[in-house]
């Protein structure tokens, strides 16, 4: 490697958080900047092989044995694999042409960064969620709104989803009825909620409920799923008062966890809010799969059961007015494609809210990298 190549290599190794996501975009145009068109084009049009391929090479476990066993021979992958080794040859040639592996001699594998990172369970994750969630979607964008004219998508049962996937069901219910594709994107869900669980960090829960009354409920998580973050909130603040309550719909209750302290309850999100007089409602990740009439909806319900002392908790991605980073940038596309949600900007969320008679208190931008918030809101 050449010495400025190498200088880069450091500081990319001695730059962390933002500074180093600035550094590898700015990287990243530097190298497209410099890219003929066929350049650019064969690689945005290659990509989806190379996902196709990392998929592989997770089923196949690759990148784990590679990172975990260390280097080996094309003979000990396919006694491994069980594959037929001219197909597993024609395989790992790929992986290695675009990096995956690294090819330490004829026929012979071995692990480097890219590798090591796909070996990752998360990596595995994420990959599963989009490869089968995703990736299906993306494919249809384009034909979707050629064939809509490129208007607004705001109907969560008339997106690209139900054009996939052949359905009249909202993608909530067809989870619930595939429920392959349900568990790989709850399990999803739950590595983005711990990544999210920052948020347990930034907001003064304990200074705000030293006086709350045992009976009343303190935490009502709406739509949270599984129950991640209650149970996070019991463990965290095992001395606050109150009542935690888990609130999902009933197919999404039938898996929640068993954490002891926690109430579940089928809910729909549309309809009224029993549980009334909340210290906090937590809506996380939850407005952003609809539109704003759908959202409307939503709030109102909650608005209803809130009182004077009651927080209402989003937790969502809040977009700058420009240079919104590609992950956020790509999260918008994959609301609009998979249940005609959006995510939204601090001026988009203030029109929200103020359009039901909230009102918003703070804004504590808990993941500005990825642009995750808290935004709370009292009743206006
Ligand atoms: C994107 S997930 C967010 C889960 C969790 N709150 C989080 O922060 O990760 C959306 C959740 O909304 C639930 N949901 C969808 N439609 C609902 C409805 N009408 N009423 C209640 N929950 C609903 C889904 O089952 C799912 O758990």
């Amino acid at each position: 490697m050449s010495k400025p190549l190498e200088e880069l290599r450091d500081l990319l190794a001695r730059t962390s958080g933002a500074s180093r996501k600035a550094l590898l975009t700015r990287l990243h145009e530097l190298i497209t900047s410099e890219e003929t068109a066929e350049e650019t084009a064969t690689r945005i049009a290659l990509y989806p092989l190379q996902t196709s391929v990392a998929k592989i090479g997770q089923d196949l476990k690759i990148f784990e044995t590679l990172t975990k066993s260390g280097p080996k021979s094309l003979e000990e992958l396919r006694i491994l694999t069980k594959a037929h080794p001219t197909t597993l040859g024609r395989l790992l040639r790929y992986m290695v042409s675009v990096g995956l592996v690294h090819q330490a001699g004829t026929n012979q594998f071995e692990s480097n960064n890219q590798c090591r990172n796909l070996a990752a369970p998360e990596a595995s994750t994420i990959l599963k969620h989009f490869f089968e969630n995703g990736e299906p979607l993306f494919r249809e964008i384009p034909a979707f709104l050629r064939n809509n004219e490129y208007q607004d998508v705001t109907d969560g049962n008339a997106t690209v989803f139900q054009y996939t996937f052949k359905t009249k069901m909202g993608v909530y219910e067809w989870f619930s009825l595939h429920p392959e594709h349900g568990a790989a994107f709850f399990r999803y869900l739950a590595l983005e909620q711990a990544v999210r669980r920052r948020w347990f960090d930034e907001y003064p829960i304990q200074r705000d409920t030293r006086s709350w009354d045992p009976e009343m409920p303190v935490f009502v998580d709406v739509g949270g799923n599984v129950g991640h973050y209650c149970a996070l909130f019991k463990s965290k603040f095992p001395e606050v008062p109150g009542r935690v309550i888990l609130q999902d719909l009933p197919s999404t209750i039938e898996h929640a966890l068993q954490t002891t302290g926690v109430e579940t309850m089928g809910h729909n999100f549309f309809e009224q809010q029993h549980i009334k007089g909340s210290k906090y409602y937590h809506l996380g990740w939850i407005l952003h799969n609809w539109s704003d009439e759908k959202a409307k909806q939503i709030l109102h319900q909650i608005k209803l059961a809130m009182t004077e002392e009651s927080v209402l908790l989003i937790n969502d991605r809040i977009l700058p007015d420009s240079e919104v980073p590609a992950s956020a940038a790509s999260m918008d596309l994959v609301m609009l494609s998979a249940c005609g949600g959006r995510e939204r900007t601090m001026e988009e969320w203030n029109d929200l809210l103020s359009s039901v008679g909230l009102l918003v208190k703070e804004c504590i931008p808990y993941d500005p990298e990825q642009c995750h918030g808290i935004i709370s809101a009292v009743l206006g």
